[in-house]
């Protein structure tokens, strides 16, 4: 039987929290072994909020070498740059006439990021999912291993999906969104009711994957907690069940689990455990990033194979969306 397909993607836009690793990046690479992996970097979803060119290219290398650093195998999954393959831009196009604007309007995303930048709310912003809907569907995956955030975003590819094999027959497979529980969203240090974000403006709400080992100590000794003085996973709790969610996610054990080794101690002991956790896992990932990182021609060269295997399927896909909606395509 053939192999399930995996497909994800991370945008270069600022630092990559602890969030996106948990929630995304780390448990891509459990799975190359199982499944058919495609996994991009989303320099076109990038661009709906500015960026500075040079830094843009910049971020894109260092998440090559992340995804490097953080254990994803070239041999087994196409890493690839999202614009290098242009079969995506090409059939977002498609699936913009099978999308309506009252569905882009109402994506919890769209309304966040037009009210945080209310002074550039451009079409890529709006039009967003469908580019996201095309990523996956061209690849005909089966799963999409993302964070909490995007799950809208999978079932409006969904709708799309279901939409247009409706109307042209059977063409896309109709993916699922492929959600952990441990790390699914890990919450802002400073605002435990808000989830961590790239785009905080408050440098201690997130973790970055590039904090060195004293910062990453500092920012949880000074994370918000309770006043109950209790290490449990309650709604009540929301500051120290996300510190019980971090040390389990990179420990490997739920967070009652987490909560039952630390019964009886103190919140200081809680945080100072959590952040030798994470500096822990994070210290040989970021040495292997940065020894990648000085290899440019390597880097380059494994993202010009993924880009062209990626291509490969992507070309076979939009082929027959082309002509099932009748682009005449030569004799
Ligand atoms: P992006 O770049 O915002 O985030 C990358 C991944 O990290 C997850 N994530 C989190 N998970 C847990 N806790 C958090 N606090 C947290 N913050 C972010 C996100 O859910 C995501 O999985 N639109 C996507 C990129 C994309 C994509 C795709 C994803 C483009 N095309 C196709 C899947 C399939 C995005 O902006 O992710």
């Amino acid at each position: 039987m053939d192999k399930k397909v995996m497909y994800s993607a991370v945008q270069p836009s600022g630092n990559l929290t602890i969030g996106n690793y948990l929630g995304a990046i780390r448990n891509w690479v459990a799975m190359q072994d199982r499944f058919t992996c495609y996994y991009a970097i989303a320099d076109m979803h990038a661009i709906t909020v500015r960026q500075e060119p040079a830094d843009l290219r910049r971020r894109t290398l260092e998440l090559a070498a992340l995804y490097l650093a953080c254990g994803l195998d070239p041999q087994k999954c196409a890493l690839y740059v999202q614009s290098n393959v242009p079969a995506h831009a090409e059939l977002a196009w498609v699936l913009n006439t099978f999308t309506y604007v009252g569905e882009m309007e109402r994506m919890t995303q769209f309304k966040d990021k037009s009210a945080r930048h209310p002074e550039n709310i451009n079409m890529g912003l709006m039009d967003y999912p469908v580019l996201m809907a095309a990523d996956i569907l061209l690849y005909q995956a089966d799963y999409v291993p993302v964070g909490v955030d995007q799950r809208q975003h999978v079932e409006i590819t969904r709708d799309i999906a279901i939409r247009f094999n409706h109307r042209c027959g059977e063409t896309f497979r109709v993916p699922e969104a492929y959600i952990l529980k441990e790390g699914a969203k890990i919450m802002s240090l400073q605002d435990p009711l808000h989830k961590m974000s790239k785009s905080d403006e408050n440098p201690n709400a997130s973790v970055y994957l590039s904090d060195d080992r004293d910062t990453i100590l500092r920012k949880f000794r000074r994370a918000v907690t309770d006043s109950f003085n209790r290490v449990a996973v309650s709604e009540e709790q929301p500051g120290v069940t996300n510190l019980l969610n971090i040390y389990a996610a990179f420990r490997g054990c739920t967070a009652a689990e987490a909560a039952c080794a630390f019964e009886g101690r103190g919140y200081g002991d809680l945080k100072s455990a959590v952040g030798e956790t994470v500096a822990d896992a994070l210290a040989p990932v970021q040495a292997e990033q940065r020894r990648l990182l000085a290899d440019k021609a390597y880097l380059s060269g494994v993202l010009k194979e993924g880009a062209e295997r990626a291509a490969y399927t992507a070309r076979k896909t939009l082929s027959k969306v082309y002509r099932k909606i009748g682009f005449y395509r030569g004799e």
